[in-house]
């Protein structure tokens, strides 16, 4: 039997490329004007980077992580996500010492032993940002504006951010003993998992999709009801900094997100357009989490887009991507061959891009290719036309043709082309 791909893997295929490149130029374009800086961590980390970083009761880090030990038996996990790596690097590096705010951006894969569905992967990527070293509101509108900016800028309007808070740790260790008393009378409702739950990490309960366990919490108290007032405050002048560059949001209190880390402000940007994967983006702040991996004790605050979700909702609406050759010379004879391909490097290190066919064949069939392939122009070199010394260039949008002399036919081109 031939080899195929794992489960919940994939290939991204020579005609989808296009469109994860242009993502990510567009990503990048935005990161610039914020002043983010790219930075490239390594896939495989100590395992404990993410129990302590992510939190050892949450799905990613109780079911979701590859791990493998190494020849000593100390384990490594390929990175689930990327907050907990670039916040390592960032203690590693002390890079606060050459900026006290570091604006950081990555994007790659990530690996979450799930199970696979439509927009759910165990191989995935994200399009990554964090920002370190501010504590005020004022970088929370910010990173939020930065990543609806980048929806806006592929052409994603129908997208809806939800925000919430999630408080700090002093109010939210008051609201769980709240919560664990509203769960503990709801019990038998709550489904194994959630049972468990509801003693370690009671805020988990919020998310389970599972009907009776969703009842149970019919009338639970929300996190936002019972914030402190300093968390108040921080969340108010967020929604105040938002109104003012106009992006709209909508507060979803029983928003609590996956992951441990996050104190205050979270988000998660959402589609319905998706099935069960609604949400194409998510992050928020996470105040403690620098300190708690031997840090300095600096604010913290990120998000993450889901490439394959993006991708996924800009394939809907069929964004046609124009990768096709700029030239597509067809050669007739031996000497036109020998010349073409001499034409072609010139022009290919001029940044034309050229095909050309490997093997001699008729003026149809090399016609038809470049019909295929959506070439720009052709460039039709005959032995008979070289010796009267031109060829032809076919405009092939407008059919106009030309006759042009050998003898400038490069520059003749460039100029024509760039
Ligand atoms: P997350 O919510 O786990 O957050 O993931 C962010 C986004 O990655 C999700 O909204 C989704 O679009 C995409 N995603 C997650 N899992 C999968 C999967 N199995 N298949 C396809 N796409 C997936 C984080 O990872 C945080 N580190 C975000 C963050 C950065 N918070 C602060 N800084």
């Amino acid at each position: 039997m031939s080899i195929a791909t794992i489960k919940g893997f994939k290939d991204i295929l020579p005609h989808e490329t296009p469109i994860w490149q242009w993502i990510e130029k567009n990503a990048r374009d935005i990161f610039r004007v914020f002043g983010f800086k790219e930075i490239r961590t390594p896939l495989l980390e100590w395992t404990e980077l993410f129990t302590r970083g992510i939190g050892q009761e949450t799905d990613i880090v109780s079911k979701e992580m590859y791990t493998l030990a190494d020849s000593r038996g100390r384990n490594q996990t390929l990175r689930p996500e990327a907050t907990a790596s670039v916040v390592r690097a960032y203690i590693e590096h002390r890079l606060y010492l050459l900026n006290p705010v570091q604006k950081l951006f990555s994007i790659g894969p990530m690996f979450r032993h799930e199970r696979p569905q439509k927009g759910r992967f165990r191989q995935f990527h994200q399009i990554n940002a964090e920002l370190f070293g501010d504590p005020g509101p004022r970088s929370d509108a910010e990173l939020i504006n930065m990543a609806m900016h980048i929806f806006y800028r592929v052409g994603l309007t129908d997208v809806t951010l939800n925000i919430n808070s999630l408080g700090c740790t002093s109010c939210r260790s008051e609201f769980k003993n709240r919560l664990r008393g509203f769960l503990a009378d709801r019990r038998d409702m709550l489904c194994g998992e959630c049972q468990r739950r509801a003693e370690l990490n009671p805020l988990r309960v919020f998310d389970c999709k599972i009907d009776s366990c969703r009842s149970a919490m019919t009338g639970a108290p929300v996190m936002l009801d019972h914030i402190c007032d300093a968390c108040k405050n921080h969340f108010e002048a967020v929604k105040r900094h938002l109104d003012d560059l106009g992006i709209k949001y909508v507060v979803n209190t029983l928003l609590v997100r996956g992951l441990d880390y996050y104190s205050r402000t979270t988000f998660e940007i959402q589609t319905d357009r998706l099935g069960a994967q609604s949400a194409v983006a998510g992050g928020g702040r996470y105040d403690g989490l620098i300190s708690e991996l031997d840090g300095p004790p600096h604010s913290g605050m990120g998000f993450a887009i889901g490439f394959e979700r993006l991708v996924a909702l800009l394939e809907e609406e069929a964004r046609p991507l124009a990768d096709n050759p700029d030239l597509f010379i067809i050669a007739l004879g031996d000497e036109a061959f020998r010349k073409g391909f001499i034409w072609a490097d010139t022009l290919r290190k001029e940044g034309i891009s050229i095909e050309m066919e490997y093997e001699a064949k008729g003026l149809k069939a090399q016609m038809k290719r470049a019909d295929k392939l959506n070439a720009k122009r052709v460039l039709i070199a005959g032995d008979d036309e070289l010796a009267k010394g031109s060829v032809v260039l076919r405009n092939m949008e407008t059919k106009a043709q030309e006759e042009i002399s050998i003898t400038d036919l490069i520059q003749n081109l460039v100029k024509n082309i760039k």
